[in-house]
């Protein structure tokens, strides 16, 4: 008997031994709690030594029932606090050496540079850069511009209308479909002559296809003063196609109609791909650009300008549409520009 409570006891002792040496050389939390299931789990090395105790002397049973809790006791301390030494060593954890995560470096939406590039050219000729409401009233966006009410000419803009009590002086609320509803805003705000703006802002129409946007942004020159001619709108386009298109481009005008010049013009520049020869994407060598004109006399009353004093031209074009007409860029549906899709907008 007494060879079997030594034997019993040593045994014991020895697995409690293995375990403290295995437990020590871990390298894992994951190591760790193996050794316990294979140590104190339910079919553990030391739990199945506990079935042998019933085998002893009545008085051996008891020390030897301590001896194997107190081992039990001491592995089971000895495993959690080496899990949270190896918890809290992975987190200190640092390698100064290691290089870091270079963060992506973002820039400016090709819109956004094409309106301070835009905005830079017209202000080097004296323009004065403004940007007026993109939420206005009926009578900047059409009543003033020679667009009574019942007027055809205003089904051409596809308006987005503002669910607004009309005002008995101004009208109806609208999302403005263009940035000819800054002229008579500007000869309010300047009222003397000259006026020299370039009105860059949003606009919204109900459009949406490879070339249409419902939301997009226009830039309006406005030039007012004694004796301005169609000379003095033709040279400051071609000045605008030279410095952002390039030495070699120019512009024509073809005649058009808006309500608010007279006479009207669609602007058009020499094509970039065949160099003005005709191709597949212009047809003829030429692309449009945007409307312009010699100022409406009516318009130039309706901002309070005496039109037999003053004389003056304005122009309106698509932001996006000449941006994508510079050389070298291939969008093919205007619709990119607005998507969010990475791969296209870091081209640029
Ligand atoms: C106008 O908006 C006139 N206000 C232009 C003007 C100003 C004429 C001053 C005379 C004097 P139009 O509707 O053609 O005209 O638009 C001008 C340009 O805006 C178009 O050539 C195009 O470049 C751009 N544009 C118009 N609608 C959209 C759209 N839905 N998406 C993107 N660009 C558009």
């Amino acid at each position: 008997m007494q060879e079997n409570k030594s034997q019993l006891a040593s045994i014991i002792v020895n697995v409690k031994n293995e375990a403290f040496a295995q437990i020590m050389d871990a390298e894992s939390v994951e190591e760790l709690e193996n050794l316990r299931i294979n140590y104190l789990g339910r079919s553990g090395k030391l739990t199945l030594l506990i079935k042998d105790i019933k085998k002893l002397p009545k008085d051996e049973k008891k020390t030897t029932g301590i001896l194997i809790n107190e081992a039990k006791d001491a592995l089971s301390k000895a495993i959690s606090t080496n899990k949270n030494n190896l918890k809290e060593s992975a987190r200190e954890w640092f390698d100064a050496t290691i290089p870091g995560i270079k963060p992506k470096i973002g820039n400016l939406h090709l819109i956004t540079k094409a309106i301070e590039e835009i905005s830079d050219i017209f202000e080097r000729i004296g323009f004065v850069r403004v940007r007026y409401p993109e939420v206005e009233w009926d009578w900047f966006a059409f009543e003033s511009l020679n667009m009574p009410s019942d007027h055809p000419a205003r089904d051409e803009w596809e308006t987005f209308f503002i669910d607004k009590k009309p005002n008995s002086k101004h009208g109806q609320v609208v999302l403005t479909p263009h940035t000819s509803s800054g002229q008579v805003r500007e000869m309010n705000r300047v009222k003397t002559p000259p006026i020299r703006m370039i009105n860059i802002a949003k606009c919204y129409r109900r459009q949406s296809d490879a070339s249409h946007t419902p939301m997009f942004h226009q830039f309006e020159g406005l030039v007012i003063d004694k004796n301005i001619s169609i000379t003095h709108l033709k040279g400051t386009l071609d000045y605008f196609a030279r410095n952002f298109f390039g030495p070699g481009r120019v512009t024509r005008l073809r005649p058009s109609h808006f309500q608010f010049t007279e006479p009207s013009f669609e602007v058009d520049i020499t094509c970039d791909v065949c160099g003005g020869k005709g191709c597949k994407l212009c047809k003829e060598g030429w692309l449009e650009l945007g409307g312009a004109g010699m100022v409406h006399p009516t318009v130039l009353k309706n901002g309070g300008i005496d039109p037999n004093k003053y004389s003056g031209f304005a122009f309106g074009w698509g932001v996006e549409r000449t941006y994508i007409m510079k050389s070298g860029l291939k969008i093919e549906d205007l619709r990119d520009v607005y998507s969010s899709n990475i791969d296209i907008l870091s081209q640029f």
